[in-house]
């Protein structure tokens, strides 16, 4: 075997065969996506938080009759009930991550349902939080992730801190990394693996709209931004997101807080018979219409190295070769220095 120690402890502690893990992409984490990525070897899963128990525990459940013996995983987020959380520890869950928070007790909870557990955060009392809460991992986001972002730190400066907390605990990078080179830095870096989500947006089983996959091709990190902008449904936490028309002309107001800003209220798109209003933090499915490229468009910094729209279990086997390949040739190096 010829990837470092603390990589191997992560695929050992999964069973995947590349240091690659999934984003919880929101509604744009399909089944479809999850199992693409188990089958080529990563680990994917879904994010559950907004689901009810039976959804929770339906979707644990197809993804174990695909997946047998596979692990995947489930995030939730804890700024939100997590109904659908004992359903699917119950419906035999492999693995789970939260967000957005540690709690111990719920920690424990999927301990005993015979989870493991993942926490996600963003700065290093987070992560030694997490640690003395129990989590089997942790995932160290940076500021340059897509999404809601629990961090204001360069990926490059948390990264060593959390992984100075962690000690024996793997630590996942997560934030603007969209290429096997990037998954190498923070290899290097010490990570024992990376978390991809805006990447795998722009894959074919994600439920990303066909206009924003095509957005998400042709920017570059500065069309992202930093923002509270679309802030119905969860005030007040930071996000990235691509700059639209909603949010240049929001920008080029000042910035308004709420009900001050321009185009309050109007209806964005619609999707699945609910109407969606301007700021508000749902990003467009593939079967919006409206205007979905004025809605949330969530993306990281990591999307100027997005070049093509593939499969996303192609995408996970191209990068692992690539980070195999590297990490191979880096220890053939070592070894005969
Ligand atoms: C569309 C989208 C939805 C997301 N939804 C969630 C979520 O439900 N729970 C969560 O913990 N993180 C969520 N995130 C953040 C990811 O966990 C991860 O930190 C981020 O995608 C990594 O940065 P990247 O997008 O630059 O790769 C989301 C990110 C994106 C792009």
């Amino acid at each position: 075997m010829t990837m470092p120690s603390h990589v191997t402890a992560l695929l050992a502690l999964s069973g995947l065969r590349v240091p690659i893990v999934q984003a919880p992409i929101g509604s744009a984490a399909t089944p479809e996506l999850a199992i693409a990525v188990c089958r080529a070897g990563g680990l994917g899963g879904l994010a559950l938080t907004w689901s009810s128990p039976e959804e929770a525990a339906a979707k644990v459940a197809a993804l174990r009759q695909a997946l047998p013996g596979a692990a995947f995983y489930a995030n939730f987020v804890l700024h939100f009930p997590c109904e659908g959380l004992d359903a699917a520890l119950d419906s035999g869950l492999p693995i789970v991550t939260f967000s957005w928070g540690v709690d111990a007790a719920r920690i424990a909870r999927a301990h005993r349902a015979g989870a493991k557990v993942g926490v996600q955060v963003g700065n290093a009392a987070g992560a030694r939080q997490a640690i003395e809460a129990g989590a089997d991992f942790v995932i160290a986001q940076g500021v340059e992730a897509g999404g809601h972002v629990q961090s204001t730190t360069p990926l490059a400066t948390l990264l060593p801190q959390v992984v100075a907390v962690a000690g024996d605990r793997p630590v996942i990078a997560a934030g603007g990394i969209a290429s096997a080179a990037a998954i190498l830095r923070v290899i290097a870096a010490g990570a024992a693996g990376a978390m991809l989500g805006t990447r795998f947006l722009v894959t074919r089983e994600a439920a990303t709209h066909p206009d924003y996959k095509a957005a998400l091709l042709a920017a570059k990190p500065e069309d992202t931004a930093f923002t509270n902008c679309f802030d119905i449904d969860w005030p007040h936490a930071m996000h990235r997101v691509l700059r639209n028309s909603t949010f240049t002309a929001w920008e080029a107001a000042g910035s308004p807080p709420p009900p001050h800003r321009p185009g309050e209220g109007d209806i964005v798109f619609r999707q699945h018979g609910a109407e969606m209003v301007r700021y508000c933090d749902t990003p467009p499915g593939p079967e919006a219409k409206g205007d979905p490229m004025g809605a949330c468009l969530y993306a990281g910094t990591g999307v100027g190295d997005i070049d093509r729209i593939e499969g996303a279990g192609d995408l996970v086997s191209r990068f692992g070769a690539e980070v195999r390949a590297a990490l191979a040739s880096a220890a053939h190096e070592r070894v005969t220095r």
